[in-house]
């Protein structure tokens, strides 16, 4: 038998470590979890990406009656930025998560649905993304989405 093992590698920095540049997106989702309609869970997350050009456009979840019907922030934000600025790299993510008055003390993952939308970014530019998690007590960098997704389906598996 063999064996694939896959490894992800994340960096765990304070609030202090990050770059201004990170401080100034990760504000900017914190900000947008007060735009997030999410009557049905309570649970808000803002997202805010930035992109080549220097634009930053902003997501955050927007749920629905009919459940399936709503959107995560992360794909709000993308899709945007796809719609607005089509030719435009995205090269960074930033999430954050409010619940229960405050915001999550630790990062919150991103959905799966909303990781492969991530990578679609990613190999749609053919550029990485770097992905910054939120937490009151810390915050995750991953340099590129495909670190919070190692085994992806892209284009190429449609080839066979
Ligand atoms: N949610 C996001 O916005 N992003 C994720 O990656 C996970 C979940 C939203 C969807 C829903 O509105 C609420 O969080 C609870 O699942």
């Amino acid at each position: 038998m063999k064996k694939l093992i896959f490894k992800t590698q994340v960096k765990v920095l304070t609030w202090d470590e990050l770059s201004d540049e990170q401080r100034q997106l990760l504000t900017i989702a914190k900000e947008q979890t007060k735009c997030s309609y999410c009557p049905y869970s309570q649970f808000h997350v803002g997202a805010a990406v930035l992109l080549q050009n220097g634009e930053i456009v902003r997501g955050c979840n927007q749920e629905n009656a009919a459940y399936p019907s709503g959107l995560c922030a992360e794909r709000s934000a993308l899709f945007a930025a796809g719609a607005s600025y089509p030719e435009q790299p995205v090269l960074r993510l930033a999430i954050a998560c409010y619940t229960g008055g405050h915001f999550t003390e630790e990062p919150q993952a991103p959905c799966g649905a909303c990781r492969q939308v991530m990578l679609e970014t990613e190999h749609r530019y053919g550029q990485k993304m770097e992905v910054l998690l939120y937490g009151e007590k810390e915050i995750y960098v991953f340099e590129s989405a495909a670190d919070l997704l190692p085994l992806v389906f892209v284009s190429e598996n449609l080839e066979g």
